[in-house]
């Protein structure tokens, strides 16, 4: 294994390898894991490519904190696909537009790539039971991932979470604890509950964990382009893991030499929900230089958030800080969509590529959409627009737009004479 520790991402602490908290002792601020990337680079270049036993996002092991792939799920997590869309690139008149469809994965939704990591890493370290907090699909794809590795799982849920990702959680077999109140409720119940039992605590951003297997879907991206990265990548975004873990493994590729440049980043969020944008976008206000920051004395701002878009609706977004230096030091955009954007893109998307995504990622396509026509991207870039989960994780939403089927008698004529 070549971490060799964390580096705190607000005021640049470092801890050794061993330590054991989640946070930053000396100011709270979120971890990032470190690594010795010479050792790597030597490790990549002598095994000519990631072709060992596992395919999936654990092929990727000199960049993951884990000693070996064995105590990973069973699952397939990650492998991808990475779709040309020229179709719905021409909307807007984009030449080179991908969509990642991470729907694909175990639990239909990316989360699975931190879930799978944190599931190796406890049975690594022999935790007895893994715990966290979720809007929906993070409590999901743990109670997947927990179900495949036979670890115990509890999930701290809003009680308001869509049908099918409360579906989800009760069939692997979690103990799922339904709570009156919002996601950040949930958050900050579940860290209470792991502190007075011990327990594993999973939480987006907190557990610094989670970035690591994000990150992995970056690998995949650069190498489905021939290891070329691409000009720009649009993450849909609410606590900011994704996007921090997206901007990281670009950053492992380019410091291993398998890319020779990085990509911008861009924020998509929901207008109800934009605490990280605002915050973006009152930093480059400031005029400062993402060099020049001191990260310590700038504020997060939370909202209080109000979206359809469930999985990205957050009052403090819990990897804020790591998320707002994703795009400020990868000179991307943060952009916002209108419900009303976000629900007619879950349509477009589905119409113009095949692909059924759930909100959060139509608010990506909407960003996108709007970053174009407003002439804030080059129509010849290579950008990817990653699609985070299925649409099929949140069928009320997508039927507002979907329209209404033909109702007939099983007849023949009543059929032709409907067609018309
Ligand atoms: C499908 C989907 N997309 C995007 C996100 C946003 O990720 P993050 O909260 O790390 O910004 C989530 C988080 O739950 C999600 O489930
Ligand atoms: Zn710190």
């Amino acid at each position: 294994m070549y971490m060799t520790g964390y580096q705190c991402i607000s005021c640049g602490a470092e801890q050794p390898r061993e330590f054991e908290g989640y946070v930053c002792p000396d100011c709270g601020g979120n971890l990032d894991i470190q690594y010795d990337y010479d050792a790597i680079r030597q490790e990549v270049e002598k095994s000519d490519s990631f072709g060992g036993a596992r395919q999936d996002q654990f092929k990727y092991l000199p960049f993951l904190p884990i000693q070996s792939g064995d105590a990973a799920p069973p699952l397939r997590v990650g492998a991808t696909p990475l779709y040309p869309v020229p179709r719905l690139g021409a909307t807007v008149g984009l030449t080179h537009l991908y969509l990642k469809d991470e729907g694909l994965n175990p639990s239909a939704s990316f989360k699975d790539r931190a879930s799978a990591l944190i599931l190796a890493r406890a049975r690594e370290t022999g935790v007895d039971v893994v715990c966290g907090a979720s809007t929906g699909n993070a409590g999901s794809s743990m109670a997947c991932m927990a179900a495949a590795a036979e670890l115990p799982c509890v999930v701290f849920v809003p009680e308001k979470a869509p049908a099918a990702k409360i579906a989800q959680l009760l069939i692997y077999g979690a103990r799922v604890m339904a709570v009156r109140g919002t996601y950040d409720d949930a958050f900050d119940l579940c860290a209470k509950v792991c502190e007075e039992k011990g327990w594993f605590n999973r939480n987006t951003g907190f557990n610094p964990f989670t970035r690591e297997g994000k990150k992995t879907s970056s690998f995949e991206i650069c190498e489905q382009l021939d290891w070329a990265a691409p000009d720009r990548v649009i993450v849909p975004t609410g606590d900011g893991n994704i996007i921090s873990g997206i901007w990281k493994g670009m950053k492992d590729l380019y410091a291993v030499g398998l890319i020779d440049q990085l990509p911008r980043i861009d924020c998509a969020q929901a207008e109800g929900s934009a605490a990280i944008t605002n915050a973006v976008n009152r930093l480059r206000e400031s005029g400062k230089t993402p060099s020049g920051v001191d990260w310590q004395s700038v504020r997060i701002e939370p909202v209080s958030a109000e979206t359809l878009a469930d999985s990205i609706s957050v009052d403090d977004p819990r990897d804020g800080m790591a998320a707002v230096r994703a795009v400020a030091e990868s000179g991307g955009h943060a952009v916002t969509a209108s419900d009303e954007e976000i629900l007619a893109a879950i349509k477009e998307v589905a119409r113009c590529s095949g692909v059924f995504v759930e909100p959060s990622c139509a608010c990506a396509w909407a960003c996108l959409r709007k970053l174009t026509e407003a002439g804030r991207v080059d129509k010849d870039e290579r950008i990817v627009c990653l699609m985070t989960g299925s649409g099929l994780k949140d069928i009320q939403n997508a039927r507002k737009v979907a329209g209404e089927p033909t109702v007939i008698d099983p007849d023949l004529d009543a059929a032709l004479a409907a067609l018309g």
